[in-house]
């Protein structure tokens, strides 16, 4: 099912075909490109298993009025990336520049109770999307990884680490994505980008995610669940600052048959805590914390390096937690009284 097709201006220019295009991250890239011009394609399955497809429905509707006052080329499709015949069907009838991966199912704590629904989703749904880009001749491809591949490390992540001991089925399942992207760019000629963002928040957050269940709970005067006794770290990072490095990735010349691999941070981890008593200061309201046992495959901290990102695409997180949250409190509210 094609949504946009009637009256989508033609595009001159080669189009970004993004997957997951109406989730989280996803609907921030599409409304960035789509604001600056860039013709979209986006495919989502409005997966039922993580959060309310209704949700991504919304995202859509954002999407095209955007792109009807900008005037910009957008195209959303409804369908899987498991599904070969229409991603085929796809590429033959588009002009394809460059693929964006954000399909997925993501989350660590659901993959320990569905470890092979995270398997078949992540890994063979992108070996697929692959598969169809080699036959179609599209040589860029962004695979949008996670920082879950690094695994418990004291220190900062840095992406040349030869050890990668992911902490769960969800982080093995992107490290397993990112093996089989080098062996296929290795093998076919493909100009290969891994992206490995590091825990990101901001408007239109899944509703299961840490922040956004916090202030769930923060404003409805409902206890706080803490993992561990509160000191567990996570580099917070907001989602303007990762569409900013997924925009810089995109412009980057990668020689064919190599995959390079970004961290996208801040570098600057902070403790459940220190999370808590800012999420406190942006609502004016006092959080009861709880602390429980933290459940297996949960990481004791997450920090980016993000040298090599800044370096090669100029990327520069620009939004403070503080910042960022009071940005979040205000998307929350609006969300909930319109
Ligand atoms: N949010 C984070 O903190 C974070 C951190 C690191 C990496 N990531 C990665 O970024 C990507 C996006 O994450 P998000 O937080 O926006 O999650 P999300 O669930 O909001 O977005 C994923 C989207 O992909 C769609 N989808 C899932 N499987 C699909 C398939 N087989 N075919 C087509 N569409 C499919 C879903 O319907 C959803 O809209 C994921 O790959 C995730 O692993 C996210």
């Amino acid at each position: 099912m094609v949504f946009g097709s009637d009256n989508a201006p033609i595009s001159s220019r080669p189009w970004t075909f993004v997957t997951g295009g109406l989730g989280f991250i996803g609907s921030h890239l599409v409304e960035s490109l789509l604001g600056d011009g860039v013709p979209v394609l986006a495919l989502d399955n409005l997966d039922k298993s993580t959060y309310n497809p209704m949700l991504r429905l919304e995202n859509l509707s954002i999407l095209s009025k955007l792109a009807r006052s900008k005037g910009t080329a957008f195209r959303f499709i409804l369908g899987d990336t498991h599904n070969r015949p229409l991603i085929k069907t796809i590429f033959s009838a588009n002009a394809v520049g460059c693929i964006v991966d954000l399909a997925a199912r993501a989350g660590v704590r659901p993959s320990l109770l569905d470890p092979v629904g995270y398997i078949q989703a992540n890994v063979e749904g992108f070996v697929s999307l692959l598969a169809e880009a080699k036959e179609a001749g599209v040589r860029k491809v962004v695979y949008v990884s996670s920082s879950s591949v690094y695994g418990n490390k004291p220190g900062r992540f840095f992406e040349d680490d030869p050890e990668l001991n992911p902490g769960s089925p969800y982080g093995m399942s992107k490290l397993m994505a990112e093996r089989f992207f080098a062996l296929y760019a290795r093998l076919y000629g493909l100009s290969g980008i891994v992206l490995r963002p590091f825990t990101v928040y901001g408007p239109r957050q899944r509703p299961e995610m840490a922040i956004h269940k916090f202030l769930n709970q923060l404003l409805h005067d409902r206890p706080l669940t803490i993992f561990g006794d509160g000191s567990m770290r996570r580099d917070f990072t907001h989602v303007l600052d990762v569409v900013a490095g997924i925009r810089g990735a995109i412009e980057l010349s990668i020689q064919p048959g190599v995959v390079q691999t970004y961290n996208l941070g801040t570098s600057h981890p902070v403790s459940l805590f220190a999370l808590i008593e800012a999420l406190e200061e942006a609502t004016n309201k006092k959080a009861d914390v709880r602390l429980v046992p933290a459940p297996p495959g949960e990481l004791f901290q997450t920090w980016a390096d993000i040298k090599k990102a800044r370096e090669q695409f100029g990327y520069c997180p620009k939004v403070g937690l503080k910042e960022g949250l009071s940005d979040f409190v205000r998307w929350y509210n609006k969300r909930v009284n319109p």
